[in-house]
């Protein structure tokens, strides 16, 4: 089964051809990320004219790539929450048209489930059930994934995202945006004990994370040394940042996976690049005898390859939004994960 996948959640416009969930058959992606640097991070309204201008053109570029005619198409999947509405409504609409045009079904995809099935695509022997950590730009949550289409979040961020408190304490050091790439480079080497930051634990559910104190504690930290002339080590600051991130999410994997008693665990979303990240899940999987699934790089961030890989099994599971605009009338842009 062909699926034809579109991605417009945020500032990465993507179109892919996917067969059978796991066959990438094509993958075009255009990131906006340098017409939002100089603002230090996405404009909703600039995103969404970008996403206008350049989705048909992509659009062409996967059939062409993947070798296929529009008629051999089975489906057309789209990527429909969360994101910022402008953008996401750029990609709905146009899938929905292609949808329409063609005749086939359209499948709705929450993002953070298309986050997940990249590691589909990376690892052909993965199945369900396993315990996935989600981290990406706008969303970090742990989730029991029971079944391709069945799954319950253990846990999720209070207020922001790990991949948020990445960019603002990369813009905070005068980094450009995205920042967990530049913070990632610049940690390198540093020294990861020299600042010590606080590591909230939320007594209602253990699983549950919050970032936003790590954030202001990074903010907080370098305003005053800018006020005071005190000088900044900017490697280790970076270090230490990234270890107190590392360190929130790790352990609570971990113990979930114990307490649930998984021996899979997988990694996704864009923070999920982060090579003190990684390396802490590796040597952590270890220890607690998990067979561990992280991307790789190029299926970290948004794309649309994970997007037609959810969308298949979303299709398997009767999860369509039908042919017709009848049909498409009842599709929940908000829709609950
Ligand atoms: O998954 P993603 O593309 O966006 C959402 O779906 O929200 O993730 C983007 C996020 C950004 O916050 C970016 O700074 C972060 O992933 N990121 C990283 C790294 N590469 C990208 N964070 C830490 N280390 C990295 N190497």
């Amino acid at each position: 089964m062909k699926i034809l996948a579109f991605e417009s959640t945020c500032d990465e416009t993507a179109v892919a051809v996917v067969e059978d969930g796991r066959h990438v058959l094509s993958d075009q992606i255009y990131s906006q990320a340098d017409l939002h640097a100089v603002y230090g991070g996405v404009v909703p309204e600039i995103a969404s004219r970008c996403h206008v201008e350049v989705i048909s053109i992509l659009a062409e570029r996967a059939l062409k790539e993947a070798g296929i005619s529009r008629t051999e198409i089975d489906a057309v999947a789209v990527s429909y929450a969360p994101g910022l509405i402008g953008a996401v409504l750029v990609g709905v609409n146009f899938a929905k048209a292609c949808a329409m045009a063609l005749g086939v079904p359209l499948i709705p995809v929450h993002h953070i489930r298309g986050h997940m099935a990249a590691n589909y695509i990376a690892y052909p022997e993965l199945e369900p059930p396993f315990l996935c950590l989600a981290i990406s730009g706008g969303n970090t949550l742990l989730a029991d994934v029971r079944d391709y289409t069945d799954m319950r979040i253990l846990g999720h961020t209070r207020d922001d995202a790990a991949g948020e408190c990445f960019d603002k304490t990369a813009r905070v050091l005068g980094l450009p945006y995205p920042g967990g790439k530049p913070i990632d480079e610049l940690a390198r080497g540093g020294d990861d004990k020299k600042y010590i930051f606080p590591q909230a634990h939320i007594e209602e559910n253990p699983y549950d994370m919050s970032f936003s104190g790590l954030k202001t504690a990074v903010i907080n930290l370098v305003h005053h040394a800018e006020q005071t002339g005190e000088e900044i080590d900017r490697s280790a600051l970076a270090a230490s940042f990234t270890r107190a991130v590392s360190e929130s999410l790790v352990p609570r994997a971990m113990m979930a996976a114990e307490e649930l008693g998984y021996d899979k665990l997988v990694i996704a979303g864009g923070v999920a690049a982060n090579s003190v990240i990684r390396r802490d899940f590796t040597e952590a999987a270890e220890k607690h005898h998990l067979q561990l699934f992280i991307p790789p790089l190029r299926l970290c961030g948004d794309n649309a390859a994970m997007i037609g890989a959810q969308g298949y099994y979303e299709y398997l599971a009767g999860h369509t939004a039908g042919t017709d605009l009848n049909a498409y009338a009842s599709m929940d842009i908000n829709g609950s994960f």
